[in-house]
């Protein structure tokens, strides 16, 4: 059934509609997001719904997390697409306030995490990245106050930073990570795929690729310094520059020598051509 959601612009009307979901429901989940939508994020509604009667979707595109040499000005935006697919899936509010709204003039306060957003990952490529995710994130959370949260595992760093950012705020949320959704050929769902061309578009899937079969060599008892080195070099030798290729704690994002120090969660950052791509990958233990 197609039901449209209500969508709010600024904080009064916000608080008004969350009190009224609060009249009806236990529970409220929240989807953070930046819009251009896929059938990632609509996992992520999914599972929201299961968490909560009530569901409530943020669209917006953060400049906080974006260094002025990125892509904040073409990020894709299409928030009548966005709208359209939602009221599909049965959220009850849209939250997309515009940059006036979430930073109005004079704003000053931002949140510096620590631990995993320190991890030498992301944030060593992107070191204005995790400040400006928990800046948002933490007023998303305040402005909502959710129970749950739905966050992609895709954006594995991302997930641990925000939980312990929620954690050692102690902001009343659990922090959900959903799984990763693929295309056929195990390329990551992702709203930049879109800047792909089709030639790169046929090369990406050796990311995923590379990740699986590293996973299963480490998995056989491979050292784990050369699985991660051929690894490297395969995604090199495909067109790809590297910004890491790493073997971390799945807990603790700390490098991991041996299998036997996990468990183990692959990391992957790499560029092709324009593009950035991430992806990550868990070792299941025996
Ligand atoms: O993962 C994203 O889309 C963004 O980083 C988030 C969590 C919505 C914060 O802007």
């Amino acid at each position: 059934m197609v039901q449209k959601p209500q969508i709010v612009r600024t904080l009064a009307p916000l608080r008004k509609a969350i009190a009224k979901l609060r009249e009806k429901h236990e529970r409220i989940a929240l989807v953070p997001t930046m819009g251009a939508l896929h059938d990632g994020h609509f996992s992520l509604v999914r599972q929201a719904r299961k968490a909560a009667g009530a569901v409530v979707v943020s669209i917006f595109v953060n400049p906080a997390q974006f260094a002025p040499t990125e892509d904040f000005a073409s990020y894709p935006r299409d928030l009548h697409r966005d709208v359209t697919a939602l009221s599909k899936l049965g959220v009850d509010l849209i939250w997309a306030p515009n940059d006036a709204v979430m930073y109005p003039e004079g704003f000053s306060t931002a949140i510096s995490p620590g631990g995993p957003a320190k991890a030498g990952l992301e944030d060593a490529f992107r070191p204005h990245f995790f400040g400006g995710v928990t800046t948002v994130v933490a007023k998303l959370f305040l402005q909502v106050a959710p129970d749950a949260a739905m966050f992609g595992q895709k954006d594995y760093q991302q997930l641990k930073v925000v939980t312990r950012m929620a954690r050692d705020l102690d902001i009343p949320v659990t922090v959900t990570g959903c799984p990763t959704l693929r295309e056929k050929d195990g390329l990551a769902l992702s709203s930049r795929n879109v800047y792909l061309s089709p030639a790169e578009r046929r090369t990406a899937p050796i990311l995923y690729r590379v990740l699986k079969n590293s996973a299963a060599r480490i998995k056989a008892g491979e050292d784990v310094a050369t699985v991660m080195a051929d690894g490297r070099a395969a995604v090199e030798d495909a067109g790809f520059s590297v910004d890491y290729l790493e073997a971390r704690h799945a807990d603790t994002l700390a490098p991991v020598k041996a299998a036997g120090d996990g468990p183990i969660r692959l990391l992957v950052a790499a560029r092709l051509g324009k593009t950035r791509l991430i992806d990550n990958l868990g070792i299941q233990r025996t």
